[in-house]
């Protein structure tokens, strides 16, 4: 099948005992075993554990990226805590993108720290910076890209190439682009993470998140630490996230159609000094972009002529886009990433990797591109 049946059919089939089309939600806490020798006989015992509705979204992940498996989590979060608890132990060092969710940046530095775990924060946009900070310990090489929410883009397979000199895995945090468009396994990664609360569920519903092995044995060491942490999706959760599946590839196409347009605006306004998308050709990774998606995304920033100050005025000001966290929804959000999403990040690294005070970030909706446009138009107007 390809991507769009895949993202509607894979894990499903219809309800044995009623013939329901949508995989039921099991709510239920705990599954009745026949006998104490056929434990598991029917493959559940108790939701932690596992639970037939988060399965099936597993499954459906697992065919979207091309993996052998898939282990879904509470959070996004909670998906990048895991995989670094499964792949590293105490004594060992993992490369992080410089530029990374600001919860991807706080777990390392304020927690698995604690735990003497050492990080080297590289620009992964540089496969020479990532190739010289491997060292004989190096156990995990974690790539975001695009990245959140420079948007600066990283070489999955080379970087992958790089992981597997050192003998080490490579996990691509693949939120902003989703499978629809950068397969990050098929670029060489070992692990495609996501905060499925973005794209995957794309209604503002949920908060969850998912891992993507490209191999049953990675998969296993995921899914110990999910059954051993509590981190398991609930199955409520599964089956919205489930439904938002369906018209990913739609949605992707149209909010990226909408992003396109929108940073075209930006780009001719005189009041705007810099827009950062990688569709644009004055984008600094724009080939790279090219080549390893098939498509550039709904995610972009632009700094206002005027800086913070400017740039505060639009975002408490603006109509219809709503100024929020989250992104990836049919809802266009905007952000200031330096009070909001990236917070637990020490100014002068926030400075050294280029989140700038006046940096705006908009995660680009469904509604019409007219109205998001005339919606910006109007805020620019007023700074
Ligand atoms: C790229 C990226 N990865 C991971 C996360 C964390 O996901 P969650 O908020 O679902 O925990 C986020 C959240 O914004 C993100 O943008």
């Amino acid at each position: 099948m390809r991507f769009s049946s895949k993202q509607i059919h894979a894990g499903v089939t219809p309800d044995p005992t009623t013939g329901a089309i949508l995989t039921p939600i099991y709510q239920s806490t705990t599954f009745v075993q026949d006998s104490v020798d056929s434990y598991l006989g029917k493959g559940y015992s108790y939701s932690r554990s596992g639970n037939p509705t988060v399965r099936a979204l597993e499954l459906k992940l697992a065919q979207l990226e091309n993996g052998a498996d898939a282990t879904c989590f509470t959070t996004g979060i909670a998906a990048i805590t895991n995989t670094m608890l499964a792949f590293l132990n105490a004594g060992e060092h993992a490369i992080v993108s410089d530029v990374a969710y600001g919860g991807t940046y706080r777990f390392c530095t304020q927690v698995l720290n604690r735990f003497n775990v050492d990080f080297t924060f590289a620009d992964t946009s540089k496969p020479d910076d990532v190739k010289e900070a491997v060292r004989d310990n190096t156990k995990l090489i974690l790539t975001e890209t695009p990245a959140n929410p420079t948007m600066k883009c990283s070489d999955i397979a080379a970087i992958s190439e790089i992981a597997k000199a050192a003998g080490c895995v490579h996990v691509v945090d693949n939120t902003f682009l989703t499978p629809y468009f950068q397969q990050a396994l098929d670029l060489g990664a070992d692990l495609s993470l996501h905060s499925t609360t973005k794209y995957f569920d794309g209604h503002n519903a949920t908060v969850g998140g998912a891992v993507i092995a490209r191999t049953a044995e990675l998969d296993e060491r995921l899914r110990f630490h999910q059954n051993s942490t509590g981190s398991i999706m609930s199955p409520q959760v599964a089956w919205l996230t489930m439904q938002g599946c369906k018209t990913l590839s739609v949605r992707m196409d149209h909010q990226s159609a909408n992003a396109m347009a929108i940073a075209r605006y930006l780009e001719n306004h005189p009041k705007v000094k810099q827009v950062a998308y990688p569709g644009l050709e004055s984008f600094a990774q724009h080939e790279l972009a090219k080549s390893q998606a098939s498509g550039f995304g709904a995610m972009m920033w632009f700094e206002v002529e005027g800086g913070l100050d400017a740039g505060k005025r639009l975002m408490d000001s603006i109509e219809l886009w709503s100024l929020a966290e989250n992104l990836g929804s049919v809802e266009s959000l905007i952000t200031h990433p330096v009070t909001m999403t990236h917070a637990a990040v020490d100014k002068a690294e926030r400075e050294r990797v280029g989140i700038i005070d006046g940096l705006v970030r908009l995660s680009v909706g469904l509604e019409d591109k007219e109205d998001l446009i005339e919606a910006l138009g109007k805020a620019l107007e007023n700074v």
